[in-house]
């Protein structure tokens, strides 16, 4: 009797969070044309920043897919997909600090605008605790990677203004213990458990990328280059399982299975918030927002705390090794 009680209780929560996850899913209504404008997009070779690459490239847009591997497979899904050969690849290995300014300097020399930027390439979970560049790398590639490469890249973006930056942050922004102590994790002092460990890293990288977000758009006021950041849901990606480091036992990838099947959206469901921000007009002057479900949502407390994200921002200046010139 009590176990069919409580098999019942659970059965219809479940059913509840499917119906809500698959009730509440935000797509664009957007029909925006951007035949004439260019956008970059990183970790454009799979998952999000694939079919975002489809969306805009389906709309005429000029896009250079700039990712770690090898990208011609895709590109030449796009072009089949979409009719548009207005397509480039470029390589960029967020990961390395040095890449980023050769990607930079590449686009400046070759590109004459840029009108979005999507920062979107992201790992949770690395099996180094060291880059090059002595940073940990599931912060260099979701965060200081992109850091760099905004700063970068903020001429061309004025020079092309109204012009739009946006970074894919996440939910798990919320469960974080960002602060100036750890925000280049020491893994090797670390007496946390592992997987703990690379999720809570994960959560600090997306707090500060919304926290950049933020910076990024009151530095930029008056440019017409707006800044926002994202989420994107739960999507089926081989984000999580790329690296095993997540999922090292079975309960893990269970669990994971679980949530996959019954709540986490595909990858075209998944890209709808970003692709919203990067074209939707009525969103031509929003920045400084973090949107979920192509809405407006809140952000995590200490992303409010003016002290403290002007604290990460000076720090993160330091770790990329900014030139005076280069800041904003
Ligand atoms: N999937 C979700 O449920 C979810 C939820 C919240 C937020 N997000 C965020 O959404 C973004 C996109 O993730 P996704 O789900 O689409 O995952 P994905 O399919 O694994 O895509 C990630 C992309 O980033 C690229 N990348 C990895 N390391 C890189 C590096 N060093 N330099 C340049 N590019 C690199 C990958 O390149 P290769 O594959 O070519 O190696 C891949 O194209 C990430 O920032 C992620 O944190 C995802």
């Amino acid at each position: 009797m009590w176990f069919l009680l409580i098999f019942s209780f659970f059965g219809a929560l479940i059913f509840g969070l499917f119906c809500i996850a698959r009730l509440s899913r935000g797509i664009t209504r957007s029909n925006s044309c951007l035949i004439g404008k260019t956008a970059i997009i990183t970790g454009a070779n799979s998952g999000l920043g694939y079919q975002t690459t489809l969306n805009l490239a389906a709309r005429g847009c000029r896009i250079i897919m700039a990712d770690v591997a090898d990208m011609e497979k895709s590109k030449q899904n796009v072009i089949k997909f979409t009719n548009n050969t207005n397509i480039l690849t470029k390589k960029l290995d967020l990961s390395s600090l040095q890449s980023v300014r050769e990607f930079a300097a590449d686009i400046i020399k070759t590109e004459e605008r840029l009108d979005i930027l999507i920062n979107n390439a992201g790992i949770v979970g690395s099996l180094e605790n060291r880059t090059k560049d002595d940073l940990h790398p599931a912060m260099q590639i979701n965060y200081f990677g992109h850091f760099l490469l905004t700063h970068l890249l903020i001429d061309l973006l004025k020079k092309s203004a109204p012009s739009r930056i946006i970074f894919t942050s996440s939910l798990l922004a919320f469960v974080n213990n960002l602060s100036l102590d750890n925000f280049n994790f020491d893994c090797s002092t670390s007496q946390m458990n592992k997987i703990s460990r690379e999720w809570l890293i994960y959560g600090n990288n997306k707090l500060a990328v919304i926290i950049a977000s933020d910076i990024f758009a009151q530095k930029l006021k008056g440019t017409e280059v707006t800044s926002n950041c994202i989420h994107p849901g739960l999507v089926k990606t081989p984000i999580f399982t790329r690296t095993h480091t997540v999922m090292e036992n079975c309960l893990h990838e269970m669990f994971f299975t679980c949530c996959n099947f019954f709540f986490a959206k595909d990858a075209w469901e998944g890209s709808q918030t970003l692709v919203h921000v990067a074209v939707s007009k009525k969103l031509q002057r929003e920045t400084g927002k973090y949107f979920v479900d192509c809405k407006p949502f809140v952000k995590p407390r200490l992303a409010y705390d003016q002290q403290f994200c002007q604290e990460i921002w000076k720090a993160s200046e330091k770790y990329v090794r900014l030139e005076e010139h280069e800041k904003l």
